[in-house]
């Protein structure tokens, strides 16, 4: 049984007096649940500062992005062995850094390699865009972002690995992909780790659906067997929203 994971994407949002009160509101909603994991990716700054909020709840910490390289002469850049001490999981391949901010397949592999290195899960980010599944091209599209991330990982380093399937379209628009589609996509991904590793660690790697979950749609999304939690952006914003999707997680 894989457990779920509910992951909570802040992206650019809150001052520091905003995340704290988030994380307080989001500390009571979430007493005592029991049955998801849940992680909270709030801006760099506020990092250290939730950190320790968390310290004494199960609740875990990940960071919105990464550079691989372990130190040196790149402004502006966090690595993932800065990371490490601080953060179990890490987003990369987010469909915003790969459509703003130049990331590529290539970067995203080399994250991914950074993070297993220091022992950081990453929370690897595919999706297809509106023009690929206007074309028919989502399958061939997911499958090669899959394939292009996981590049010379190990079997045991892919285990650490969680996926999301995100469709772009999906994100922010308030328009979810049905859950059917949501889960025959996560389960082609499935298939693809498979063909790369074999059935017993396919089996084991978590895949999120992710974009435009809310409190309504989440636990038909979270019903369906392939899909073993989600990625959460603007509904990650509200403690009540927020907890209500980590217990339909917890149920499905
Ligand atoms: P959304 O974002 O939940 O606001 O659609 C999801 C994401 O970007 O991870």
């Amino acid at each position: 049984m894989r457990t779920p994971i509910i992951a909570g994407n802040w992206k650019m949002h809150k001052t520091y007096d905003g995340a704290m009160d988030l994380v307080e509101a989001l500390m009571d909603e979430l007493d005592n649940v029991e049955g998801a994991e849940v992680v909270l990716c709030p801006p760099f700054p506020w990092l250290l500062a939730v950190a320790e909020y968390l310290e004494e709840t199960p609740i875990l910490l990940g960071a919105q992005d990464c550079y691989w390289a372990d130190e040196g002469a790149f402004t502006g850049e966090v690595s993932a062995l800065m990371l490490k001490d601080l953060t179990q999981y890490c987003i990369v391949g987010h469909s915003e850094r790969r459509a703003l901010f130049g990331e590529t397949d290539e970067s995203v592999n080399k994250k991914v390699h950074a993070l297993i290195e220091h022992g950081i899960r990453p929370i690897c980010c595919v999706g297809e865009r509106e023009a690929e599944r206007e074309a028919g091209e989502t399958d061939t599209f997911v499958t090669g972002q899959v394939r292009a991330a996981l590049a010379g990982v190990s079997a045991e380093g892919a285990l650490m690995i969680v996926m999301a399937y995100e469709p772009i379209w999906a994100i922010g628009t308030g328009r979810a992909a049905t859950a059917e589609e949501a889960n025959r996509v996560c389960g082609l991904i499935r298939n693809a780790i498979e063909e790369l590793y074999g059935a017993p660690t396919a089996e084991g790697v978590r895949i999120q659906y992710g974009g435009s979950v809310s409190g309504r749609n989440a636990a038909e999304l979270m019903r369906q067997p392939e899909i073993d939690g989600a990625l959460i952006g603007g509904a990650s914003l509200r403690a009540d929203e927020f907890a209500a999707i980590v217990r339909a997680a917890a149920e499905g």
